[in-house]
């Protein structure tokens, strides 16, 4: 052993107990009470919880999107990542021009990606068309561990919609080769006809930025989540629905899985922390986010999808834009650019839910490291705390108040959603392959020290 974790209560998906971890060259060796040091270097856990670390599945670092570039890079992005606890992020491989390959997309990210990141990253792909070359690029995908493909169902306007059609022939390619489709759940045709009716400038001058929950109600998620889930029926795909944002859709995505369908749902925090009262606020448009956020018993819905194993997983659907890229709007909730940060806080937002009794500890572990693990293909090697695994840790102190301020904050942005709210708990120390790249909050890890990770097949069911 090089490194020892010492004095911490282990806890994982399954189990609690106190335990040290011996670390040989980035990967654990053997998890005992009381191993000795001789000469390895020690981490003081003591008092505090250890887990394997998190992975955020859901970012978009330097997205060009809404008119300008998301401003989390993929240095700032992973700084950020590796100060909120989290070990591996997976970002999206989306084509620039309809017309570009996804192998070669795919290719271009991934080097963009390697000398600047801070914590382990893998990518999806996004399908924004589809032909008999995008259909043959599949296997090869799959084959060089992009097991998973983002299809929009909305965002005609920018060229990335898929239609019904899309969705079925990739369930059905995706399934030969031991991938999943992920579905971004909105009803297009409902929500670009209310933008239309409500564009006037009469109504853009009266309501600002309450008119994205004007134009974006419950429906108009649910209907979508309820068609894509009609579609993985039919064909026996493996689907996956990012960002979910409403009640009703969780249970939905229950109701379809008790009846054996192959569907993972994933919710992000900004769903169960905030709702579209924030577009009456001074500065609403900040907020804005795409789904949009919805109301109260949404959130309610989700911390229980969540705890009742409706949904496998939180993601952050990390897209950050700072004020001035927010300003872009003018006063048009239609040139918002959509999105916000979220790595950074994803975990001790979370906690806030074991803490107030909405969602249990192990299952905290589970939907931010286990399942996001094992249904991406990427487990044992992340999102466990097992001999042979690699040793990603975070420790976690449950106590520790926090109070957000962008300021003090690695992420690159000029506000946040939550400025001012008091946390309790917060991760201390965030250990990738045997080395500490977070400490107190901010990221002490090497420029570049991150690893493409090669997936495995997705798509396996987790509760
Ligand atoms: O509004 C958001 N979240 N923008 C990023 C793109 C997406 O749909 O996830
Ligand atoms: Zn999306
Ligand atoms: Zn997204």
């Amino acid at each position: 052993m090089d490194t020892i974790v010492k004095g911490g209560t282990i806890v994982t998906p399954h189990e609690k107990y106190k335990a040290d971890i011996g670390i040989k060259d980035g990967k654990i060796t053997s998890i005992a009470s009381n191993l000795e040091a001789n000469g390895a270097t020690v981490i003081d856990a003591t008092g505090k919880l250890v887990m394997p670390g998190m992975i955020d599945a859901h970012v978009h670092l330097s997205l060009p999107f809404g008119g300008t570039v998301s401003s989390d890079t993929w240095q700032t992005g992973t700084r950020a990542a590796a100060a909120g606890g989290i070990t591996t992020v997976v970002d999206f491989a989306i084509p620039r021009d309809r017309a570009d390959s996804l192998m070669e997309t795919v290719n271009n990210r991934k080097a963009e990606a390697e000398n600047d990141v801070y914590v382990d990253f893998a990518l999806h792909g996004a399908i924004t068309r589809w032909d008999e070359e995008s259909r043959k690029e599949i296997g090869p995908l799959c084959k060089a561990g992009i097991t998973t493909f983002k299809m929009f169902m909305v965002y005609r306007s920018i060229g990335w919609l898929s239609t019904d059609p899309m969705i079925v022939e990739a369930l059905e390619e995706t399934k030969k080769h031991g991938g999943m489709v992920q579905v971004h759940a909105e009803s297009v045709d409902l929500i670009d006809s209310l933008i239309e009716n409500h564009s006037s400038p009469e109504e853009i001058k009266k309501h600002g930025a309450y008119l994205h929950t004007l134009t974006r109600p419950q429906a108009s998620e649910y209907e979508a989540i309820q068609r894509a889930i009609t579609w993985a029926e039919y064909t026996g795909g493996h689907l996956y629905i990012v960002h979910m944002s409403t009640k009703r859709g969780a249970e939905m995505v229950a109701e379809a899985r008790k009846r054996g369908i192959n569907v993972i749902g994933e919710t992000c925090p900004q769903y169960m922390h905030l709702d579209d009262s924030v577009f009456s606020q001074e500065n609403g448009h900040y907020y804005a986010t795409q789904p949009q956020l919805k109301k109260p018993e949404d959130g309610e819905g989700l911390w229980n999808g969540l705890n009742s194993m409706a949904l496998s997983v939180v993601g952050t659907d990390t897209c950050t834009f700072n004020t001035e890229q927010k300003a872009l709007w003018e006063g048009d909730f239609r040139k918002i650019p959509m999105g916000m940060p979220g790595s950074e806080l994803m975990v001790s937002l979370i906690y806030e839910g074991v803490r107030e009794g909405k969602l249990d500890l192990h299952r905290m572990v589970a939907v931010m490291s286990e399942n996001p693990a094992k249904v991406f293909g990427m487990y044992p090697k992340k999102g466990a705390l097992l001999p042979g695994s690699d040793a990603d840790i975070m420790i976690f102190d449950p106590d520790k108040k926090y109070i957000v301020d962008f300021n003090q904050m690695e992420t690159n942005c000029d506000w946040s959603p939550y400025q001012g709210k008091e946390l309790t708990g917060f991760p201390t120390t965030t250990i990738l392959r045997g080395k500490i790249i977070a400490q107190d909050g901010k990221c002490v890890g090497d420029q570049g020290y991150g690893q493409f990770i090669k997936r495995g097949p997705s798509g396996n069911f987790v509760k």
